[in-house]
């Protein structure tokens, strides 16, 4: 088989050197990628949201399987027009991305098919906003469209709440993504990642997986698009993972399947366990990143005919294995991240890392300039560890982090203690 993998991000090295394992796998392709899918794949220099060039290419070179990491082509409608032309895409259409595209579709179809979730209203109008906040208690506000991850403003007060809506609506930080925002009541717990295979009527479910999403240690500083992660997460018993799967991830896909918008792909449900139980914070119509690089280490089976099975519509003949292990991701991102920050600083010590046992360093924001491989983006490396303990998991990856070298480079020294 030839396989297209769209993106370069850490998410998309983590997809491609799983993909590389495949028996199946003949050729292996990634738009744009960076120099670590480079190691197990042919990188092409299109942009992921290229996609009249990257159609062309496909067809061209008659791939058999195009995996979709990132939001955008899919928002875009990537699948729509791959599908159109007879390719088989993993990834679900336009319209089914409004899942994670539009807040407030994915908020009315939560409230359409009782799929818990935070009280909410959407609103257009700046000052009905406002007023709605008037007597309650602590509300994040969000952007409704996409803002990569950054759109959402968790308030302690009213006060907070006024500026956020002042920044998105009035002035619009996040564009037009920000026309319309959803304001939420604000939920306490541990959050979880569940990640589920569907092909739009069989879920198959993987292992869950526990994100860090504020930039510096014990949860504090603003929040980035995740700075570590690890899979299993003890505080998701089976007893919980089955009420996930039945009263949030199987109504979501069959109530989309019944609106006419069958959902295929990955569904991401992003939780809050609270005392009351499970709530649904967001969902996502792709992988996570980071939670992927510690999924697809830990990921025992052969991912291609899972994929195949979602495009196919024949998932109800696939089933997952998992390693026993667990594995822990830990960001290194630069200096500044994420606010402003500086781009092409060399990396080193990246192949002692990576020669660890149990040790894969996943790239995001790399490139190779000449011999090195120097920064190009915000979070920059997922050194990943598996173990068979927690404890190991994260002495291996701290190990491997320790190894890593480049001026400026930060990273939390946290992660995974909550799974301890
Ligand atoms: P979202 O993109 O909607 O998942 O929001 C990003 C992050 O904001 C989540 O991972 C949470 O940490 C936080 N968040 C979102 N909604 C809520 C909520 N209703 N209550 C508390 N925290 C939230
Ligand atoms: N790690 C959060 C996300 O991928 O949305």
């Amino acid at each position: 088989m030839k396989i297209l993998i769209i993106g370069g991000g850490g998410r998309e090295h983590a997809l491609a050197w799983k993909i590389a394992q495949s028996p199946k796998v003949t050729e292996l392709f990634c738009a744009p990628g960076n120099p670590g899918t480079a190691q197990v794949a042919t990188n092409l220099d299109i942009p992921a949201d290229d996609i009249d060039r990257l159609l062309a290419f496909a067809l061209e070179q008659s791939i058999d399987l195009t995996v979709v990491g990132p939001e955008q082509p899919l928002v875009l409608g990537l699948a729509d027009r791959f599908q159109e032309k007879g390719l088989k895409v993993f990834g679900p259409s336009a319209k089914a991305a409004q899942l994670e595209g539009s807040k407030a579709f994915s908020k009315e179809l939560m409230q359409k098919y009782n799929i818990p979730t935070a009280a909410y209203a959407a609103f257009d109008d700046p000052d009905a906003a406002r007023a709605y906040l008037k007597g309650k208690g602590p509300q994040v506000v969000k952007a409704d469209g996409l803002a990569a991850g950054k759109g959402v403003f968790v308030c302690a007060n009213e006060a907070e709440a006024l500026d956020a809506i002042g920044q998105i609506m009035n002035d619009k930080i996040f564009g037009e993504s920000g026309s319309r925002i959803i304001i939420e009541e604000r939920l306490e717990g541990q959050e979880v990642s569940l990640l589920a295979f569907t092909d739009g009527i069989t879920v198959l479910p993987m292992e869950a997986a526990q994100d860090h999403k504020a930039v510096f240690d014990g949860d504090t500083g603003p929040n980035t698009g995740g700075m570590g992660a690890y899979s299993p997460a003890p505080v998701f018993t089976p007893e919980l993972k089955q009420e996930v799967i039945q009263r949030i991830m199987v109504p979501a896909v069959n109530g989309m399947r019944a609106d006419g918008i069958p959902y295929q792909g990955v569904l991401y449900a992003g939780l809050m366990i609270t005392p009351n139980g499970p709530k649904t914070l967001e969902f996502n119509a792709r992988f996570g990143d980071p939670e992927t690089q510690p999924l697809m280490m830990r990921m025992q089976s052969d991912i291609v005919p899972i994929m195949e099975a979602c495009a196919d519509g024949t998932l109800d003949t696939c089933s997952l294995e998992w390693k026993p292990d667990t594995a822990v991701c830990v960001v290194m991102a630069a200096e500044g991240y994420p606010g402003s920050y500086e781009k092409g600083r060399p990396i080193h010590g990246l192949d002692p890392a990576n020669s660890l046992p149990g040790v894969t360093v996943f790239h995001a924001g790399t490139k190779q300039a000449g011999e090195d491989i120097v920064t190009s983006g915000g979070r920059v490396l997922g050194v990943t560890a598996l173990g068979d303990t927690v404890q190991k998991a994260i002495e291996k990856a701290y190990q491997a982090v320790e190894k890593i070298q480049w001026q400026g480079a930060q990273y939390r020294k946290d992660i995974g203690q909550k799974a301890l």
